[in-house]
């Protein structure tokens, strides 16, 4: 179907416009779904190419990567995902005199693949509607305990027979804010080594200053490989392991990308919340996101001063500045897209429409609705925002975190105790605490009400500096070796110890503030309030019959289509959808840590020593295209019309941040690695040509 015909179809009783595009689709029913759409716009595989249990299909080389999507890329269990998902691997086997972080590292030979204590990865087996089972029983006039508990019974009962003869695992989630369920099984896989990764120069090139922006000259990628007993089944590490044999691998494309070419991206996107009402908008536009944006820049300021000065300082807190800068990063550009597009009005048009047309239709249950949803919105509002300082400014605290993570029950809980504590001090700098508690604590005690503050704090609101200072003086916990040797006692004297600390009582303050004022209520109104969305989207189905929804992301596997396609990001300013190597001499500045190019790229780019990798005179770097995609999906492979691997998903314009709450086909950009500068920095920078014979490059 022309696209301008469909949108205007979509658009008589939409939200807004509903673009071909948008969307993060189930791939058991994309057959049901959006095959013929992405078949109009030149896929040419079938659903059953895309997902099947019965025969092999490209979900089969989809991994979940804790937290961040990757693929198999050869028949060896070779796995390729980001940089920045590798990250804590690649820091945890660095150091001062091995700094992975910095120089890269390229396993030669599988002998010098390292083992990753703790990283398991899983594929999926099968998805299935399950919402008959899970609602067996269940009585439309049942009351609120007896129902959870009998969906309890049905849920465990369905994972049951899906784990019962077999080595999988299973969960069942919720569609539609619980007017679906669906099970997933999954097999999971614990030896899981680290094969290459770019030094963070290449990596992480651009840093913080270019994420969530394009143009982008970022060679976000890592590769990782699955391993497996002789029986090709999961196992925890061995030696004796050898590489898995996958159903199903990627062939990668060298053919590259044209604007207008059909692209899709399999994977894991967290969360989206496409369906809220105006009043979630409004307040994640003008308060939540303020604030929290705030108590992350004094962080940030906090982090980026000390690592600065020292490179221990750097690599300690390498992982934890970019997770904290991340999402900084992307509440400013969420906040400036909802307002650029004026999502709360155009929410609140669509409420007074839904509630015109439940009037008009004499649908009695959708009539007050919206009205009781915002009331709910009014009374949640304090208790979220305490919450979000709860989270933003207290949790961040490493003194009072390990302060209560140490509770012993017996004598030999001292030995994991000790290795805790060693591997949390090993990223532990003193003075950066300190400081950035000042910080946090005067945030907390100028904008929390007294109802939800810590008497402590209280008492010392005029005099936080002073106070922290005492605090961290006078606590164990700010001393690695004083925690030591409190660990050389017996559990009960440890235990009195702790229980005596500042820190600790600090916390359990803070903790008694949550647990006493914050927890319950916040559950207690957030689950009246999805009761209430669970109405609102069946009221929605109701309204739009014709419109095809898709369940927001939750962390389970999903399709999402587009096309490569530049932007315009503002008045006069046109983005084009390729970025090349020139783009990252262009920004190279030894001077700026984030755009230092690594001596030997410079050396291959002065003598234009591409080899094959070369197009044009150049080498392509990245592109982005129209998909919609949200954290999670990071690491997913970016797939062409025959269905081979064209890119690496890694991030998102800044224009395109709303995308979690609101897509916009002419602003919303996923950013991808192009294919070609991965295997181009294998081959010629790395050296590590052979990784590439076990791939298949067309
Ligand atoms: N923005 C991307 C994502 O959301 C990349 C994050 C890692 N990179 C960084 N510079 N912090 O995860
Ligand atoms: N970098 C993100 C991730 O880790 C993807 C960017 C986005 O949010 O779209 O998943």
């Amino acid at each position: 179907m022309n696209r301008n015909i469909l949108i205007t179809l979509l658009c008589v009783f939409s939200l807004h416009t509903v673009w071909a595009e948008e969307g993060m689709w189930l791939p058991n029913l994309i057959g049901k779904t959006k095959i013929k759409e992405m078949q109009a716009l030149g896929l040419k595989l079938s659903a059953d190419d895309l997902y099947s249990v019965n025969q092999r299909s490209l979900k089969d080389a989809i991994v979940n990567f804790s937290g961040c999507t990757a693929e198999i890329i050869s028949d060896a269990g070779l796995i390729l995902t980001n940089h920045h998902c590798g990250y804590r691997q690649i820091q945890s086997h660095s150091s001062v005199e091995h700094d992975y972080l910095t120089n890269g590292f390229w396993a030669m030979n599988r002998g010098e693949e390292l083992p990753n204590e703790g990283l398991s990865v899983k594929i999926l087996i099968s998805m299935e509607d399950v919402t008959e089972q899970m609602l067996e029983g269940i009585k439309p006039d049942m009351q609120d305990d007896k129902r959870k508990k009998l969906m309890l019974k049905n849920k465990e009962a369905i994972i049951k027979g899906a784990t019962k003869a077999n080595h999988y695992t299973a969960s069942i989630e919720s569609m539609y804010y619980a007017n679906q369920y669906f099970l997933f099984t999954y097999e999971v896989f614990q030896d899981v080594r680290l094969v290459a990764a770019p030094p963070s120069s290449i990596g992480k090139f651009g840093g913080d200053t270019d994420n969530w922006m394009w143009p982008r000259h970022t060679g976000d990628f890592s590769m990782f490989r699955i391993y497996a007993d002789s029986d090709n089944k999961p196992a925890t590490y061995s030696k004796d392991n050898v590489p898995y044999k996958p159903k199903n691998s990627f062939t990668i494309s060298t053919q590259g990308v044209q604007p207008g070419d059909f692209t899709m991206v399999y994977g894991y996107p967290g969360r989206t919340k496409e369906y809220i009402t105006s009043d979630e908008v409004k307040y994640t536009e003008s308060l939540s996101n303020p604030h929290k944006i705030n108590l992350r820049t004094l962080r940030l300021e906090v982090m980026n001063s000390y690592q600065a000065k020292d490179p221990a300082v750097r690599i300690m807190y390498a992982a934890k500045n970019a997770s904290c800068s991340n999402a900084w990063k992307k509440w400013q550009g969420e906040t400036k897209g909802l307002r650029r597009l004026g999502v709360t009005k155009e929410k609140q048009e669509y409420e007074s429409k839904f509630t015109a047309w439940a009037k008009a239709n004499n649908k009695s249950e959708y009539i007050d609705l919206l009205p009781s949803l915002h009331k709910l919105y009014t009374e949640l509002e304090p208790y979220q925002f305490a919450l979000e300082y709860y989270n933003e400014a207290y949790r961040p605290i490493e003194l009072l975190k390990v302060a209560t993570s140490l509770k012993l029950k017996k004598a030999d809980d001292i030995e994991s105790a000790r290795k805790s504590i060693k591997s949390f001090y090993k990223d532990y700098y003193l003075p950066i605490d300190i400081e950035t508690t000042k910080r946090l604590m005067g945030e907390y005690s100028k904008n929390i009400s007294v109802d939800f503050t810590p008497q402590v704090l209280i008492d010392n609101k005029d005099d936080i500096s002073v106070w922290v200072d005492d605090l961290f003086a006078n606590s164990v916990f700010s001393s690695e070796e004083k925690v030591l040797a409190l660990l050389d006692k017996d559990v009960e004297s440890i235990n009195s110890i702790i229980e005596s600390d500042p820190a600790y009582i600090v916390s359990k303050e803070f903790e008694a503030v949550y647990n006493g004022k914050l927890k319950e209520k916040v559950a207690n109104i957030n689950s009246r309030i999805t009761q209430n969305y669970t109405l609102y989207m069946r009221g929605i189905m109701e309204m739009e019959p014709e419109r095809v929804l898709y369940p927001d992301a939750n962390s389970t596997l999903r399709i999402a289509f587009g096309t490569i396609e530049g932007f315009n990001a503002a008045d006069a300013v046109h983005y084009a959808h390729q970025s090349t190597i020139e783009g990252i001499m262009e920004k190279d500045n030894p001077n700026i840590y984030d755009y230092d190019v690594p001596q030997k790229l410079r050396d291959i780019y002065n003598t234009k020593d591409y080899g094959r990798w070369e197009v044009d005179g150049t080498i392509p770097v990245a592109f982005i295209a129209s998909n919609h995609t949200t954290g999670g999906n990071s690491g997913s492979p970016v797939i062409n019309g025959n269905g081979e691997l064209i890119g690496l998903n890694f991030d998102r314009c800044w224009e395109s941040t709303m995308s979690d709450i609101r897509y916009d086909r002419d602003l919303c950009r996923n950013i991808a690695v192009d294919i070609r500068y991965v295997l181009f920095l294998v081959d010629k920078y790395a050296g590590a040509g052979y990784l590439l014979e076990e791939m298949k490059i067309k």
